[in-house]
């Protein structure tokens, strides 16, 4: 039998190189305390689940005091729990049942922009142009007549205006949401700030950090600045863009390195980075953050040709850089996995996947959520079986679809309300997880959930799939356990396959085949460990994972 054989003697600090992180947001995970909002009591309550899943840590979107303008990344105290959510001491011991249950534990840290009740912002609103208070956040004097005009006319990510009057002549930047201010990262004050919140959280005992928008610290803003058309016509990919990417930012990190380093082992952390590729590995070094989002796999068709040159790609990456790579298929911010896959290819390539379907309410064009979770299936087996570490998002362990028919007055994603009639947002991956079949709230919480849940939940909660030896949920389990015993050394061998299939061994024998065809292929050689849907026979099915070994 396979076992993990190289890996055995790994030293704690490489611990995050191949891990399996699943991603908690904590508002829709368990409620506790029955407010229809989920708290860091509720995920105490599951770590039994947590630790059926064999996972090597978790990574809890943020959790902090917040008005929940863009879902918890507006925070209003980087030091402090939202008191709906939990107070310190919960916090606490929710460090230390995961601890116990073997887990590490992730956090967000939002360093862009604060929300605007951080008191720092309401300072800054209560004091003069020029002042110290304003120099921590971008405030810059209107044009026209009593700076009645915008200083530049940018546009924010979640639409609408990217800069804000605030009533004297002056106007602050807020490339996201309005409640989200850019901080300055060139105040001294700012830094020293951050390099705190990193070591109160780190002696609390948090092993890790994801870190939000980290390619987007480091601005240059002359006294002129440049129009939307002049930024999006600049170069990304150079270092020198005005707003991306900079080559500044990683003084930053250098910083934040130190302090990662002093602790035993050395704190971690995982930029969420959205840059050109040649630009990831600076993130990634070992003087930097240590690790960055690979988001490939994600935006990638579900095609052979396709996964396996983001592989190749971004295991190239990661050896240039010294870490790990990092797999990815769903998150708090996109359209599920399982119902991306079960959607025609949109017909404009430029369009996000999923996006016609989620405009029309989920009616057109129209989801195959069977096919949708194979492929699903297929797909997170094969990333679980890859070098490097596997983020997954609560709910993807149930094959969960994205929710399509939230009603207006339920939505809470700025990216709807800035947007009318351009974007739906993404509350769709982000509705409370069902547990049981029992309304009101599939077993979320005692009260109505913060977003509704659609009937279906019920066919797909935790109750009726953790006893079914076929579900996604045991599938999960079984691939995660198995992955913590044969997990060998970073690297693949491609083997040679029909055209639909890609297949490679690992260093200890472990041998991955997928298929992406609609038709079956042959099942190469070897004893099965597990597949992603039945098998019949010596075939290797249409959209199907399996895991084998050496007979
Ligand atoms: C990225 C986060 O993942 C997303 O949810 C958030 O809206 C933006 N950053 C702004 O913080």
């Amino acid at each position: 039998m396979l076992s993990r054989d190289d890996v055995a003697s790994e030293s704690d600090a490489s611990w995050w190189r191949q891990a399996a992180v699943y991603q908690i947001y904590p508002r829709s995970f368990a409620d506790a305390d029955g407010d229809g909002l989920g708290d860091l009591a509720g995920i105490r309550s599951r770590i039994g689940y947590l630790s059926a899943l064999h996972l090597d840590a978790v990574w809890l979107s943020p959790f902090y005091p917040s008005a929940l303008a863009d879902g918890g990344y507006d925070v209003d105290d980087y030091r402090d729990v939202d008191p709906r959510l939990g107070i310190l001491a919960d916090f606490d011991a929710l460090v230390d049942d995961l601890h116990a249950a073997g887990i590490r534990m992730i956090v967000d840290i939002v360093p862009n922009h604060t929300s605007n009740r951080h008191e720092w912002f309401r300072e800054a609103l209560a004091s003069p142009r020029g002042s110290a208070a304003r120099a921590r956040y971008i405030f810059r004097d209107g044009r026209g007549p009593d700076g009645a005009e915008p200083p530049a006319d940018w546009t924010s990510a979640f639409g609408g205006p990217a800069w804000e009057p605030v009533g004297d002549g002056q106007w602050y930047l807020h490339y996201f949401a309005v409640e989200q201010p850019d901080l300055n990262w060139d105040n001294r004050e700012v830094r020293d700030d951050f390099l705190r919140t990193l070591r109160f959280w780190s002696d609390r005992g948090v092993d890790g950090f994801r870190i939000d928008v980290a390619h987007g610290l480091a601005k240059k803003l002359d006294e002129h600045l440049p129009s939307q058309a002049d930024l999006d016509a600049l170069p990304k990919g150079d270092g020198g863009h005005p707003l991306w990417d900079r080559d500044e930012v990683h003084d930053i990190y250098a910083e934040w390195r130190t302090v990662f380093d002093s602790y035993s082992p050395p704190r971690t952390a995982v930029a969420e980075a959205w840059v050109q590729s040649h630009r990831v590995p600076r993130y990634a070094s070992p003087e930097g953050l240590g690790q960055a989002f690979n988001f490939d796999l994600l935006e990638a068709d579900f095609d052979a040709d396709a996964f396996r040159r983001v592989v190749e790609d971004n295991l190239a990456l990661a050896a240039q850089s010294g870490s790990s790579t990092t797999w990815v298929l769903s998150n708090h911010d996109v359209v599920r996995h399982a119902t991306r896959y079960g959607l025609p290819e949109p017909a404009n390539p430029k369009e996000k996947h999923g996006y016609a379907w989620l405009m029309s309410g989920g009616v057109s064009p129209v989801l195959n959520r069977e096919r949708g979770l194979r492929r699903a299936r297929a797909a997170s087996l094969f990333v679980l079986a890859l070098p490097g570490s596997a983020y997954l998002y609560q709910g993807e362990e149930l094959g969960l679809q994205e929710v399509a028919d939230i009603p207006a007055e339920s939505r809470q994603d700025p990216a709807f309300f800035r947007n009318p009639g351009v974007e739906v947002g993404r509350d769709g991956c982000r509705v409370p997880l069902p547990w049981t079949t029992d309304r009101p709230s599939f077993g979320f919480g005692t009260a109505p959930p913060h977003l509704p849940q659609p009937d279906w939940f019920a066919s797909v909660a935790v109750s009726v799939q953790e006893h079914d030896p076929d579900s996604t949920l045991s599938l999960y389990r079984k691939a995660l356990e198995l992955r913590h015993r044969l997990q060998t050394a970073e690297q693949l061998e491609w083997l040679d396959s029909a055209p639909d299939v890609v297949r490679f061994r690992r260093p200890n024998g472990w041998e991955v085949a997928m298929n992406f065809g609609a038709e079956p292929a042959e099942l190469p050689a070897g004893t099965v460990l597990l597949a992603s849907s039945p098998l019949a026979g010596r075939q290797l099915p249409a959209e199907t994972t399996v895991w084998m070994q050496p007979s």
